[in-house]
C-alpha cells in the first residue's frame, strides 16, 4: 500500500497507508487527518481539500483539470503547488508522497 505523509501547518506529521484507486483526499479522511474537510465529497466543488504537493512530487502527478484550476482559485493561501486532494488518484507510484496543509486548513 502506498504511504502518504500529511504535514499540518503546525508541523504535525501523519503518515498513512492509502488504498490505490482512492483519492488522496479519501486517504486523509479515511485516517481522520485533520484539516481536510472535503465538504463536497470529492466533486471538485468546495476546495476544502486544498493541499500543497511537496517538491518533485508535483511533476509526477497528472496535471490539474480546468475545473480543478478554477476551484483552486476559490481557495485561500493558494501557491504554485496547490492542488485539490480529491482530484489526485492514489497509485502505487505515489508511495512516499508528501502533502502539506495550508494555514487556512487547521
Ligand atoms: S472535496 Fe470538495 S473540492 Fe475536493
Amino acid at each position: 500500500m502506498p504511504k502518504i505523509t500529511f504535514i499540518e501547518h503546525d508541523g504535525t506529521e501523519r503518515t498513512v497507508e492509502a488504498d490505490a484507486g482512492r483519492s488522496v483526499m479519501q486517504a486523509a479522511t479515511d485516517h481522520l487527518v485533520p484539516g481536510i474537510l472535503a465538504d463536497c465529497g470529492g466533486n471538485c466543488a468546495c476546495a476544502t481539500c486544498h493541499v500543497y504537493v511537496d517538491g518533485s512530487w508535483r511533476a509526477r502527478l497528472p496535471p490539474p483539470s480546468n475545473e480543478e484550476r478554477e476551484m483552486i482559485d476559490c481557495a485561500l493561501h493558494v501557491q504554485e503547488n496547490s492542488r485539490l486532494s480529491c482530484q489526485i488518484p492514489v497509485t502505487a507510484e505515489l508511495d512516499g508522497l508528501v502533502i502539506r496543509l495550508p494555514e487556512s486548513q487547521t
